[in-house]
């Protein structure tokens, strides 16, 4: 069971999902370590609370520093799944940071870092990676990117370390950091759908980034989510309380 001893290190903790794990994380006084490209943006966002390390996960060296003496890894790090700036175009000399630099092997170089000890690996995929000739997870993967994810988590599998494999659906809820339609329609749920969560690869939807920081955060807390790879979406009413024990159990 994790406890305020153990340290954890976000990967893409500047990201929508990224920031609301640390909250969460911060929420239950646990130990954090904010992996970033950008010591000034993160400085700036986490105002002091959190241990801030610099790296990019597609220079393994500069992975090291970061997860020495970590004991977990949230991964939620991504790019846009269709060519953007986030692409990294700027160098012929930079590999872009499409979705099989980041998502691919920027997940092997984590893996290949982490410490043979780590207690949990949690890695933010996505719906689809089993689904990718259907609609419309095909449009979905025309640049790769569930193509890469399914690369990481084959990686994660592949390393023998305690994993959780999050597949959520289509983002909504701020923080609003991408590009995509819900994030320029500023979509949100405000809180009153339920959460689904289902062993596989088998929902469609949208899912709440406040909720796939939560999962990613209560996970931690259930040896029921060790090894396992489920989706998650929203729909339905929101009970008064959610019952993550009940909900890692009979998924
Ligand atoms: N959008 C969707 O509908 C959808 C659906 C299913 C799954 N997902 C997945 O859900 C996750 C979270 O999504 P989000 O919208 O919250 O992500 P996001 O806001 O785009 O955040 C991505 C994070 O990854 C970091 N990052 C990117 N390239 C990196 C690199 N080379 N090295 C280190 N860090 C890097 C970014 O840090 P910087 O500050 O350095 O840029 C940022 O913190 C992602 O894995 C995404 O693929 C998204």
């Amino acid at each position: 069971m994790i406890s305020n001893s153990d340290k954890i290190l976000v990967a893409g903790a500047t990201g929508g999902v990224g920031q609301l794990v640390v909250a969460k994380l911060l929420a239950k006084d646990l130990s954090i370590q904010a992996l970033t490209r950008n010591r000034s943006k993160a400085e700036s966002m986490f105002e002091g609370r959190v241990e801030i390390v610099e790296g990019d996960i597609r220079y393994p060296n500069t992975l090291l520093e970061a997860t020495n003496g970590i004991n977990y890894i949230i991964c939620c790090t991504g790019t846009t799944a269709f060519p953007s700036l986030r692409w990294d175009f700027a160098s012929l000399f930079q590999p872009a940071n499409s979705p099989e630099a980041v998502d691919g092997e920027g997940v092997k170089n984590l893996l290949a870092a982490a410490p043979q000890d780590l207690k949990r690996f949690v890695f933010v995929s996505s719906c689809g990676v089993l689904r990718k000739d259907e609609l419309p997870y095909n449009i979905l993967n025309a640049f790769g990117v569930l193509d890469a994810k399914l690369m990481g988590e084959k990686a994660i599998i592949a390393s023998g370390l305690p994993y959780t494999i999050i597949r959520p659906g289509r983002l909504i809820d701020g923080p609003y950091t991408s590009y995509d339609l819900n994030t320029l329609l500023r979509a949100k749920t405000d809180g009153k759908k339920a959460v689904k969560i289902k062993l596989g690869d088998d929902l469609n939807g949208e899912a709440s980034r406040v909720d796939v920081a939560n999962v990613c955060v209560e996970s931690l807390f259930y040896d029921t989510t060790v090894n396992k790879a489920f989706s998650i979406a929203n729909e339905g009413e929101r009970p008064a309380l959610t019952n993550w024990s009940q909900l890692f159990t009979t998924m």
